[in-house]
């Protein structure tokens, strides 16, 4: 089997003690790519570093909503100076969450155009982290002039309705451990509906474990169960869909 973890923070210091036994887990369990996302500078640059490490992982740089208020005046020069890397393939995590509100939400809207801004002037796509906040998303993109911008809509769980708008603006869906929930019956039915090249598997790891793990530190070697989860729903075969899922990561990232 061939798989990819779209969206995994092994950065995190939850792996500080084990990190290179989770890396060989990962590939043991077939996983052929790891993309590691950063949520704020520091993150970013340990993303690029484990990159530069593992000839299977890769990196995204940018700086999560609820790290908005915290960065400082040269924040879009780092990021750009990172992405100069060859396996920096994408700005993210970037988005709104109004859910938390970690970040005024005037400056989580400001960094957000920020860095979608400058994804359009690298030719990168993005990695969307939203919550409470679709309205806000779509006048963004349409009002802003970003529509050409694509990317994935990490560890979905708005409605179909909001699915459908990301769809036709060309962003793929990403969905996590939540898939597999017994309470997730909503996400699940935007999930089907879903077509399958434009589908992705994550595991946001540490973090949203699923079953039959929830409740423990998440890791990629767990992203099977969400594609399992997914093969379930589109009435197809894991192997049909993990080859699905690897065939959309590689057009949407370039890799
Ligand atoms: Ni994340």
């Amino acid at each position: 089997m061939n798989l990819i973890d779209s969206h995994a923070h092994i950065d995190d210091e939850r792996f500080d003690e084990d990190r290179e036994q989770v890396i060989e887990r990962a590939r043991q369990n077939g996983l052929s790519k790891i993309i590691n996302i950063g949520h704020d500078l520091e993150s970013s640059r340990r993303s690029v570093q484990l990159a530069e490490k593992y000839r299977f992982i890769y990196a995204a740089v940018g700086v999560h909503p609820h790290d908005a208020k915290d960065v400082p005046g040269d924040y879009l020069e780092q990021l750009k100076e990172m992405s100069r890397q060859d396996k920096v393939l994408s700005i993210g995590e970037i988005g709104l969450d109004y859910y938390y509100d970690l970040s005024p939400r005037e400056v989580q809207k400001k960094v957000f155009i920020e860095q979608l801004n400058l994804a359009k002037e690298l030719n990168l796509p993005v990695v969307i982290h939203l919550r409470d906040a679709y309205g806000d998303f779509l006048d963004i993109m349409r009002v802003e002039g970003l529509e050409p911008i694509t990317g994935v809509m990490h560890c979905y769980s708005g409605s179909w309705e909001v699915a459908k708008e990301c769809l036709n603006m060309g962003f793929y869906i990403s969905f996590a451990g939540p898939v597999t929930f017994k309470n997730a019956q909503k996400v699940r039915e935007v999930a089907a509906r879903v077509p399958l090249e434009r589908l992705l598997v994550e595991t946001d790891c540490p973090y949203l474990t699923p079953v039959p793990h929830r409740g423990k530190r998440n890791e990629p070697a767990y992203v099977k169960y969400v594609a399992e989860q997914l093969a379930a729903l589109k009435g197809i075969t894991l192997e049909e869909l993990s080859q699905s899922v690897c065939r959309n990561a590689e057009k949407l990232f370039g890799i």
